[in-house]
């Protein structure tokens, strides 16, 4: 299994190009079942969790084209073929569960295994299936697979959100499209992959209002067709390459990036001592003074602090000046990074679902597990700052979100290296 080794210590000087938004494309991806003709994607991020994709679109007859290295991703869904999305890709990546909308919507039927994914916290699918159903769908739960039908078609409904879940707005929305009359979504989720859904939806030829904002409104259509879409920037990828030149030092620009995108991580960031500096390619990204702040920090949905930054989040407040809080809402069990940070020497006390982190003067390199998509990255920026050599084992989570990291950050000054075992 491969391992990441990084030497801590070199100050970052530099530039990183921004990738597409992994999040983005793992629901724009599923749209191909809503249509016959071709759907092409651009700015498409080479990673694992793509290709787990593409390998679950092809297992449902999906014709899958990879151009210029992964970057553009042609999806042609003449017929669906197969109609089960099988537990064998699903267990890989909970996203999975984003073909089930459109499958039913098309034609009628759809049978998906319960999804696995990142081991923080239950995750369950409840407000997908219940948003469906609001649709008209029948759903039954056997042997770990949701069996849904709606032979006569689904039909617009008035669906409120218990919580305003990323993944359940993105499965009814994109099930809405094609149902009979309008489907009002409410308290639905305000993210910016959501809105590019919606962007790529409309130009297949979806009725859509109201995207980016908590109710929207989709006039059902008989047909979608083909279209072309760039994939949005990765707001969770910039906001971690952010954070590596405050906890290592030095200044990076970071191409494609957009204070628009996050704007309360930027918030948080000014006040505990970083300078962003917009520029005509992006963001440029240095400490004010050698020592970063405190910050008291809450995740919430978009607009607020988003959970997939607090562990990166961490690992900077780990040297800063004083005490901060980290206040996790969304998922349950995301602090399995704490118990790494602290083997590298960090101060941090966890209490249910808050952490609060003392900052100290330096991390010391150490052999560390990553867990989770984002708490490997956290122990990786960790690694920049801290004293001697920090090896992070189980980097397969890594491969799932971060393209070519290692080569991002050495083109910086960092020294860091992906040995195989
Ligand atoms: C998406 C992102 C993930 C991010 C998360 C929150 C993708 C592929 N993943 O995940 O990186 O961390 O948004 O910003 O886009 N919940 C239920 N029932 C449901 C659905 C969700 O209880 O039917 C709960 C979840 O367990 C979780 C919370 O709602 O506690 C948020 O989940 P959700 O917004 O749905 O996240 P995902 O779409 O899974």
């Amino acid at each position: 299994m491969d391992s990441i080794v990084v030497k801590g210590g070199a100050a970052l000087s530099g530039v990183i190009p921004i990738a597409g938004a992994k999040n983005a494309a793992l629901t724009l991806m599923p749209a191909t079942l809503l249509t016959d003709e071709p759907l092409t994607l651009t700015n498409v991020p080479r990673l694992s969790d793509i290709k787990t994709t593409n390998e679950l679109l092809s297992s449902l007859g999906t014709e899958v084209a990879v151009m210029q290295d992964g970057q553009i991703i042609v999806l042609d869904t003449a017929e669906i073929t197969n109609h089960t999305a099988h537990y064998d890709i699903v267990r890989k990546m909970r996203a999975s569960i984003l073909v089930l909308g459109p499958m039913l919507a098309r034609d009628g039927h759809a049978i998906v295994s319960l999804p696995g994914g990142c081991a923080i916290g239950a995750r369950p699918v409840d407000m997908h299936l219940k948003g469906l159903e609001a649709m008209g769908a029948k759903i039954e739960l056997k042997e770990g697979y949701i069996h849904a039908t709606a032979p006569s078609g689904l039909k617009g409904a008035t669906y409120e959100l218990p919580f305003a879940s990323v993944g359940a707005t993105e499965n009814i929305l994109m099930a809405a499209t094609l149902a009979k009359g309008t489907t009002v979504l409410k308290n639905a989720a305000r993210e910016p992959e959501i809105v590019d859904l919606a962007d790529c939806l409309i130009k297949m030829g979806a009725q859509i209002e109201g995207a980016g904002s908590s109710t929207i409104t989709i006039q059902g259509v008989d047909k979608l067709h083909g279209a072309t879409h760039p994939v949005v920037t990765d707001r969770i990828e910039l906001g971690t390459y952010m954070l590596a030149p405050v906890i290592a030092g030095g200044e990076v620009e970071l191409l494609g990036g957009r204070i628009d995108l996050l704007e309360a991580f930027c918030e948080k960031l000014d006040a505990a001592g970083v300078s962003i500096q917009e520029t005509k390619r992006g963001l440029k990204v240095s400490r004010r003074s050698d020592l970063t702040k405190a910050v008291d920090v809450t995740t919430e949905p978009f607009p607020g602090f988003p959970t997939d930054l607090q562990a990166q989040m961490m690992a900077m407040l780990c040297t800063a000046r004083g005490s901060s809080t980290l206040k996790e809402t969304i998922f349950e069990n995301r602090f399995m990074h704490a118990p790494e940070l602290i083997r590298m020497g960090a101060n941090i006390d966890v209490q249910g679902g808050v952490a609060t982190v003392t900052g100290v003067d330096k991390l010391k390199g150490a052999p560390v597990m990553a867990t989770d998509l984002r708490a490997s990255v956290s122990l990786i920026l960790a690694g920049l700052a801290a004293e001697g050599e920090t090896i992070v084992s189980r980097v397969y989570h890594l491969d799932r979100g971060y393209e070519r990291l290692e080569e991002k950050l050495m083109a910086c000054g960092a020294s860091i290296e992906r040995v195989t075992a």
